[in-house]
């Protein structure tokens, strides 16, 4: 692992060593330095906030606004690591101008050295003025869940072969305009491999197999945080929800009991 502050130079080269690009979300300060701290290579402040963090039912919601804070605040925590924001759902769709306005914004405001955006080919042209104003670029395909209402749903994406062919297309796509990375969600492992095996740029996998050059998850749902429900593709590598609320219980139960505080505890 590099020591070196990681940037998109940095991750091409790591797409070209074979080394795997490691990439998780966080919203706030003590989780983006913790990030930092144990060497993540890349934070993606998401607009997942929304769900894990907000309290909304899906992203829709989101706004430039609160995508701005949550970034500061991990931005103030993060000296090595690569840190994206993720843009909102109607900051950039509705016109070029308006996404470049917004992609300054997160980088003026907030500090963070990327933006990412949902879509193919209905972006590609916006992806091309934001990186010509010298903004980096993450494409995000596959699942995109700015469009749960257009989908009808959150399943699997390049299943179908027409599907999979707009998928490679709209990836090559992304690339020529400049993109220095794209996410694929819940993209079938083989289709996620040969966009990888075809791409110069790296991609970074969610719910798309071992074969993609990195992998990020959801930190909510990795620590066992966020309970709503649980993605197949999601790994639980802690129980702190539980641990959670052990802890609150135990609390409570102590200061009835009157157990907390202790002498240790008083002045
Ligand atoms: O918002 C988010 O957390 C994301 C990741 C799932 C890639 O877009």
């Amino acid at each position: 692992m590099t020591d070196k502050k990681i940037t998109t130079g940095i991750l091409l080269e790591m797409k070209g060593k074979g080394e795997k690009i490691t990439m998780l979300t966080a919203y706030d300060h003590i989780m983006g330095s913790q990030l930092d701290e144990c060497g993540i290579d890349i934070i993606l402040v998401g607009d997942s906030v929304g769900n894990v963090v907000l309290g909304y039912e899906n992203t829709i919601p989101v706004t430039m606004d609160e995508m701005i804070h949550h970034s500061k605040a991990v931005t103030r925590g993060v000296k090595r690591a690569m840190v994206i924001g993720d843009m909102p759902f109607m900051s950039y769709q509705a016109s070029e101008e308006e996404a470049v306005r917004n992609a300054g914004r997160f980088l003026k405001e907030s500090l963070v050295e990327a933006v990412k955006l949902e879509g193919g080919s209905e972006v590609s042209s916006t992806v091309k003025r934001i990186v010509g104003s010298g903004i980096p670029v993450m494409g995000h395909l596959g699942l995109t869940p700015q469009s749960v209402h257009k989908f009808g749903g959150y399943g699997v994406r390049g299943g179908a072969q027409e599907e999979a062919r707009k998928l490679i297309k709209d990836a090559k796509g992304l690339e020529e305009a400049g993109a220095f990375s794209i996410v694929l969600e819940k993209v079938p492992a083989d289709l996620a491999a040969k966009i990888t095996g075809e791409l110069s740029i790296p991609t970074i996998g969610i719910g798309a197999g071992v074969h993609c050059d990195g992998q990020v998850l959801v930190t909510h749902d990795m620590l066992g945080l966020f309970e709503k429900f649980k993605p197949k593709f999601s790994k639980r590598y802690a129980e702190l929800a539980k641990t959670m609320k052990d802890s609150y219980r135990k609390y409570i139960e102590e200061v009835k009991s009157k157990e907390f505080p202790a002498k240790e505890h008083s002045y």
